[in-house]
């Protein structure tokens, strides 16, 4: 194998494993979104992540296809860790809403860091023309990390007047 179809291959696996991380999202994001109808502004927010996350994955799908792959090969796999930060096991918690707030920063974290390295990869295999569309995905993720920052003192008073009303 030279180097260029050793890269190809770690990079189409690269594709199919954001893959499932977006699939991830959205179904977390699903899961989450109606106990979140109290905080009307992340509620929105949500739901606008939910909505790109779903572009997101159409984006990989297409890049897929493109290279070859079709659809059935892609297994909706997620390791422990994506899992885990998820934050499935946050549901009914007191605290749910900071719990959820602060797995979505570490989500969005690791989803910049895998896009970041889907781009070093397309490089590597000869595929830079699939970095725009990848650019785009990882903007979008840049956004909403930015977003959750910005707004985390704000969320905790909103957790605060929920609490006491
Ligand atoms: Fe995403």
């Amino acid at each position: 194998m030279s180097d260029s179809n050793a890269a190809m291959d770690v990079y189409l696996t690269g594709l199919r494993n954001q893959h499932a991380v977006e699939t991830q999202a959205i179904g977390t994001i699903q899961n989450e979104l109606g106990r979140m109808e109290p905080y009307p502004e992340l509620h929105a927010k949500m739901q606008e992540d939910k909505q790109r996350s779903e572009t997101q994955a159409a984006r990989l799908d297409e890049l897929l296809a493109k290279h070859g792959t079709g659809k059935s090969m892609v297994k909706e796999v997620v390791t422990g860790t994506v899992a885990t930060v998820a934050g499935f096991v946050h549901a009914g918690s007191s605290d749910e809403v900071l719990k959820n707030v602060l797995a979505a920063v570490g989500y969005k974290a690791y989803e910049i860091g895998s896009y970041k390295v889907l781009l070093t990869l397309a490089d590597a295999a000869g595929a830079s023309g699939d970095k725009a569309v990848l650019e785009q995905s990882m903007k979008e993720e840049q956004e909403m990390g930015d977003w959750l920052g910005s707004h985390l003192p704000s969320l905790v008073h909103a957790f605060l007047r929920q609490k006491t009303s």
